[in-house]
């Protein structure tokens, strides 16, 4: 018997990097997963890969009219839906005085409305059903403390965590759990990215942030993806019934709480 078997997920954000891996561990454990993301083309290969038991679905978490068709879309092919996992998200940089409002709502609008209105259109289905569910958020240490540089990432992971306090103290009475994972340094194509922002900002050569980040987290080494699955499939199990409302940290030792 495997941890998952007969569950099905919607993951956005699943085309590649934390989200795929998430979907690969889940289809592993027996689940359905529909791989939702703007990137429809690489989400559709990603699938692919994973066979019968995964579908592609095109999704912009910034577009209401998206959300509600993605997760239409699942519910018709699968049924119904037992796990959300609210992963997309796009980071940022810039000093404080060079903050642009245009990006700081692009932030705002994928990572924290996003994960809201997914929520709230999954949970709407989850109510009616009546047969409760799990819902997990990706947060960031990014949420646990500012940062120079990242005041709007770091504000909008810790929007991250806060919802997820609220809608898990919420929705519990339905007996959907409304949990979040926190990451810390997680390699990937993401991590070139905040890489490049620190080779523009700090004047670092290409590669030597993600060096330095590395090197600092206790564990001894950065991240990788699947260093995230297995929190992920506890929290989407029964095991974790009775968890309400929090927030993990599965970063090698960064942060405390
Ligand atoms: N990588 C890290 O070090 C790290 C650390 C802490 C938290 N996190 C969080 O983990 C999650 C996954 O991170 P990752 O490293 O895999 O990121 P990633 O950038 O590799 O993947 C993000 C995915 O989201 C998709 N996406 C972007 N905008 C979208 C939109 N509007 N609608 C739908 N999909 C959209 C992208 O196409 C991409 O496939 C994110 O929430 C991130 O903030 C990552």
């Amino acid at each position: 018997m495997k941890r998952l078997d007969g569950k099905t997920a919607l993951i956005t954000g699943a085309a590649r990097g934390i989200g795929l891996s998430f979907a690969q561990a889940y289809v592993r454990e027996g689940a359905r997963v529909a791989l939702a993301d703007i990137d429809l083309e690489r989400a559709a290969d990603a699938a692919g890969e994973l066979g019968d038991a995964a579908i592609p679905v095109e999704m912009d978490v910034t577009d209401q009219a998206s959300i509600d068709r993605a997760v239409a879309r699942t519910i018709h092919e699968f049924g119904h839906i037992d796990i959300l996992i609210n992963n997309a998200a796009v980071f940022t940089a810039a000093p404080v005085a060079e903050i642009d409002r245009d990006d700081y709502r692009r932030v705002f609008e994928i990572n924290v409305s996003g994960t809201l209105f997914t929520m709230q259109a999954v949970a709407r289905h989850m109510i009616e059903r009546g047969s409760g569910g799990k819902i997990i958020n990706m947060a960031s240490q990014a949420g646990r403390r500012g940062e120079p540089l990242v005041a709007v990432y770091c504000a909008s992971k810790a929007a991250i965590i806060s919802l997820t306090q609220s809608a898990g103290l919420e929705l519990i009475k339905h007996g959907i759990n409304v949990n979040a994972i926190s990451p810390g340094v997680v390699d990937g194509e993401h991590w070139d990215g905040v890489d490049a922002f620190f080779a523009r900002y700090e004047n670092k050569a290409p590669g030597q942030k993600k060096k330095e980040v590395g090197e600092a987290v206790p564990f001894g080494r950065m991240g990788v993806a699947g260093d995230l699955d297995g929190m992920a499939v506890f929290l989407a199990s029964a095991e974790a019934d009775y968890i309400v409302a929090q927030t993990y940290n599965v970063d090698g030792g960064q942060w405390m709480s």
